[in-house]
């Protein structure tokens, strides 16, 4: 696997060779380490982080500190990917000037190559902001989690004609806004097949279909590691938490059942200090 470090410019250039893109969500090293070294193109530390991490239920509580603490985490570690800080509900929407003060603190902070954000034309000219300020950003828009009480639930977006429409414009306006690249989320396959042929930038699908120029998953839905739902989009392709929670229930029979730790586990001290001890005492 090529290490060289990936940049936007590289996954932006990847809508011309026609090579998908993958990217994957990580939150701290270990995920982060193993996510890396498989040669996933992009590497999201996606507000996903308050679900599958923080347990909150729903991204609307993640805060800017949670995002760059585990933001940080991850950059520690990863020597090839383009890591992603995904700007949580609050960091964005109140003001411009607010929107770029927090964008720089995922860049000088957490180290992070850019921002994602979500939302399509009424957040064109925050886009723009940031991008005027030297930050690249990823677009997100379809299905987006923060605003999903708005969208009325966890819905596939622009189903009617019009809806699509509107989603097509979005699109466009993020482009011209100066994303380089822009994640689909739910959204009928033929769709964003039109927008995937309508932008210059690269689209990455969740929940899409096939025709995006990459696909992005979160991990710990991938993986089996988050109980309390797996959106249909999620192809699993293994279930990690039966193989965790039986190592668990081994180490606790172990434990008692005096199998663990054997010798090979324990520190041994040599018989002389050991008797000079029992005669003292
Ligand atoms: O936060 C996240 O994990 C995301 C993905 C669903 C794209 O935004």
């Amino acid at each position: 696997m090529e290490q060289k470090k990936q940049t936007v410019l590289d996954i932006k250039a990847r809508k011309e060779s026609g090579a998908k893109i993958s990217m994957l969500t990580a939150y701290d090293y270990p995920w982060a380490l193993l996510v890396d070294q498989a040669g996933i193109d992009v590497i999201l530390v996606g507000d996903s982080l308050g679900m599958v991490v923080l347990g909150y239920k729903d991204t609307v509580s993640v805060t800017m500190d949670e995002m760059i603490h585990h933001t940080k985490a991850v950059t520690r570690v990863v020597k090839r990917a383009v890591v992603v800080g995904d700007m949580p509900f609050g960091s964005y929407n109140v003001s411009t000037k607010a929107a770029i003060k927090n964008a720089n603190r995922f860049m000088k902070e957490g180290k992070a190559d850019c921002i994602k954000l979500e939302g399509g034309k009424s957040m064109a000219p925050v886009i723009q902001a940031i991008v005027g300020a030297g930050i690249p950003v990823q677009g997100h828009i379809g299905l987006t989690p923060q605003t999903a009480s708005a969208l009325g639930g966890f819905k596939v977006q622009g189903k009617s004609a019009e809806a699509a429409q509107a989603l097509i414009e979005d699109a466009k306006a993020v482009e011209d806004a100066g994303c380089f690249s822009l994640v689909l989320e739910a959204i009928p396959a033929p769709i964003a097949k039109m927008i995937t042929e309508v932008v210059s930038i690269p689209t990455i699908g969740i929940g899409a279909g096939v025709d995006c120029d990459g696909q992005v998953l979160v991990t710990h839905d991938m993986v089996g590691l988050f109980d309390r739902f797996t959106p249909k989009f999620v192809k699993q392709y293994t279930q990690i938490s039966d193989t965790i929670s039986t190592a668990i229930a081994e180490f606790k029979a172990d434990v008692e059942n005096q199998k663990f730790p054997e010798e090979q586990h324990s520190f041994m001290m040599n018989a002389d200090e050991l008797r000079k001890i029992d005669e003292a005492s």
